[in-house]
């Protein structure tokens, strides 16, 4: 599904974030992305959503090549792309459907279907009766599990979750990573990327390990 050649990024005026990195991600498969602060975790996601162009290499998505994609195109690319933050992101003032709901109406939807799809997409995260609360009301589990509703509300192919746990202790992180764990059970491909190795040393998953950039 993702393969890159030889990437490599630089931000501006920085020593490389990320050099001469070459690996493929299987359709269907669950991987974490592991390595220290500043490894250069988030850059490498943030390649793949087109929020960051690559220096040199090539990126590709289902077989096009995402590094020549225009600023017209991104938004196909991203259309098949859900990505989940540590700190949620949730609008205050609106309640957690519409939150929820909310790619959907930039997408054009029909606000009724949004509503619809947006309550579906917290059923499956198991907060479909918060729906009509503010997120300030919600634990910090709970909003994690609403951005969470918010990243698969369009059925993306793909969920990249950038330090999804940061915030939340074990128990609750492990939950988490469960749900991620049920979403590729349902065909979703999933990249986690996480400093916590203590958090995922008994899953069987593959890992992309970054030390400074390089993939080890
Ligand atoms: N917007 C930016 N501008 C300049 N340097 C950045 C920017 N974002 C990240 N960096 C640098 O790139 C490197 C990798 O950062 P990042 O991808 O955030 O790593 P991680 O997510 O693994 O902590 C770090 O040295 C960081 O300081
Ligand atoms: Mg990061």
């Amino acid at each position: 599904m993702i393969r890159f050649a030889n990437v490599s990024k630089a931000y501006l005026g920085g020593k490389p974030a990320l050099q001469g990195l070459s690996f493929h991600l299987p359709a269907g498969g669950m991987t974490y992305l592991t390595g220290h602060s500043g490894a250069g975790k988030s850059t490498l996601l943030k390649l793949i959503m087109g929020m960051e162009r690559a220096n040199g290499g090539q990126i590709w998505f289902n077989g096009h090549e995402i590094t020549r994609l225009s600023r017209y195109e991104l938004p196909f690319l991203r259309r098949q792309i859900g990505m989940v933050h540590q700190d949620y992101r949730l609008l205050s003032d609106r309640s957690v459907v519409d939150n929820v709901a909310l790619p959907l109406i930039i997408a054009g939807f029909h606000p009724k279907d949004a509503h619809k799809y947006a309550l579906a997409s917290l059923d499956r995260v198991g907060l479909r009766e918060r729906a009509n609360h503010l997120p300030a009301h919600l634990s910090g589990g709970e909003q994690q599990r609403v951005d969470i509703a918010r990243a698969v509300v369009h059925k993306p192919q793909l969920l990249l979750a950038d330090e999804p746990t940061g915030n939340l202790d074990e128990k609750l992180s492990l939950d988490i990573l469960g749900l991620f764990e049920e979403f590729n059970r349902m065909g979703m491909t999933v990249l986690i990327a996480t400093h916590d190795l203590n958090l995922i040393q008994h899953k069987p998953k593959p890992c992309l390990v970054l030390e400074q950039g390089h993939l080890r």
